[in-house]
């Protein structure tokens, strides 16, 4: 989409998180929120991204480097109105059409932001709002709607009267607009309210008294809109996406066992028929095959591949690791930095010891071997194809086991070849 800009506002302090890391940087499931934002932006089309910041803003730009997008900072965190000013510069002279969304809504999907920039298209509204009906909108900008519903303008929580608080109606923080509209009205916003802030909110009043055309389109889901402010929003938020992420793999065809006590992270691939039992974290980054039998109790890292009708038992940890079709890897492992091939055992207890202080070093496990239990693996080293490692045997590193080799003690010897 060539004639959007979308502007993510991330400058805020987060006061009520308190703490010390900028809110938009809080993570739900291993992922900081602001990083959902600008994915859901970008999904929807838009590919011209400016993101305000202001907090914290080093560590922000830290995680914005690999995004492509334009960050401009606000030097004083005057209110959300101010944040869009900011931008402005950024934007350059273009006329077109703004996206404006808060980096503090990482719920929000890639259709719900297409379907507002869809109705702000056709209708050719000079601002169009997403909305939510909430039975409890406290916290929220209410939309107050004047005669035959048109929206009159946007009052925070704190300035509404008390006819206003009772609107159940309430403005999510996404919005479309008219760029040459929206700052023509910036610049008429005052800062005479509670907080001394710039509301971006209050330009839906001075376009509507100037008789410009304001639309709304109202979001679904009630989960999709949340705000995070403070920690308790963020706990309940981190569940709303467990679950999204949760109803996503079980309608691929995976079998969850216990979806409450099991954590899956976003950006992870379940192959069918595979089932995962309870008290299973699976992180990011992660792919698994079919008809897999996972957990219960398993922990899965970053960077681990399996392949399909695998076995991975209670207490086993994986990280940056591969493993093969019709492997077993049962109980109280842990493999890091490792590869292990096809019909491998991997006998309970067994560590490869993959960091020397230093670096991370590899582990080669190959096809058909069968490793004891208690075994050591130190990497970097290598079991050949159908060797066998001896219960409590410790492998050094660099003291290979040869293809249909047996290894046995400490340090490993080499009985014999099969
Ligand atoms: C804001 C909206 C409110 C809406 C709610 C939805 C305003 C005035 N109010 O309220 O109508 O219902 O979001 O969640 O916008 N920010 C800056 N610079 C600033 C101040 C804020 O970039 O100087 C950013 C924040 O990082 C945040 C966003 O603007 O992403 C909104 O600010 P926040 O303080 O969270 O506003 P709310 O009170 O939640
Ligand atoms: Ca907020």
């Amino acid at each position: 989409m060539k004639d959007m800009t979308a502007v993510i506002l991330a400058a805020g302090k987060g006061t009520r998180m308190k703490s010390d890391t900028p809110k938009v940087l809080h993570e739900l499931l291993g992922k900081p929120m602001l990083r959902y934002v600008i994915d859901a932006v970008k999904a929807s089309g838009i590919s011209r991204i400016i993101v305000v910041i202001g907090h914290g803003s080093g560590a922000v730009r830290d995680i914005l480097k690999t995004e492509g997008v334009t960050a401009v900072e606000q030097k004083r965190l005057l209110g959300s109105g101010d944040a869009v000013m900011t931008a402005k510069k950024a934007l350059g002279p273009s006329s077109g059409d703004i996206l404006v969304i808060c980096g503090d809504t990482p719920l929000i999907r890639k259709e719900t932001v297409r379907s507002i920039i869809e109705k702000h298209k056709s209708s050719g509204a000079s601002a169009t709002i997403l909305t939510a009906i909430l039975k409890d909108p406290t916290g929220y900008g209410r939309i107050v709607r004047g005669s035959e519903g048109r929206i009159a303008k946007i009052v925070e929580d704190q300035e509404a009267s008390l006819y206003e608080e009772v609107i159940e109606e309430i403005n999510v923080g996404t919005y479309c607009f008219k760029s040459t509209d929206l700052f023509a009205a910036l610049a008429r916003v005052s800062d005479d309210n509670r907080k001394k802030e710039y509301f971006l909110t209050d330009v839906i009043g001075v376009l509507s008294r100037n008789d410009k055309t304001i639309e709304s389109v109202t979001a679904e889901d009630k989960n999709e809109i949340i705000g995070i402010n403070s920690r308790k929003d963020l706990a309940y938020a981190t569940q709303a996406m467990k679950t999204r992420v949760m109803d996503g793999i079980m309608a691929g065809g995976v079998t969850v066992q216990d979806p409450l006590s099991t954590v899956i992270y976003p950006d992870v691939s379940i192959g069918r028929d595979t089932v995962i039992y309870s008290n299973t974290v699976i992180q990011s980054d992660v792919t698994i095959g079919s008809s897999c039998k996972i957990g219960p109790f398993t922990r899965i890292r970053p960077g681990v591949i399996i392949g399909d009708r695998v076995e991975v038992g209670n207490f086993v940890e994986l990280v940056k690791t591969r493993i093969g079709d019709d492997t077993k890897v049962k109980h109280h492992t842990y493999l890091g930095n490792t590869t292990v091939g096809k019909k491998v055992n991997i006998g309970a207890g067994t560590i490869t010891a993959n960091f020397d202080g230093k670096n991370k070093n590899e582990t080669v496990i190959e096809d058909g071997a069968f490793i004891g239990v208690g075994a050591m693996l130190v990497a970097p080293v290598k079991v050949g194809k159908e060797a066998v490692v001896g219960a409590g045997c410790v492998v050094l590193k660099g003291h290979d086991v040869p293809r249909k080799a047996t290894a046995v003690g400490v340090p490993s010897r080499i009985l014999k070849k099969k």
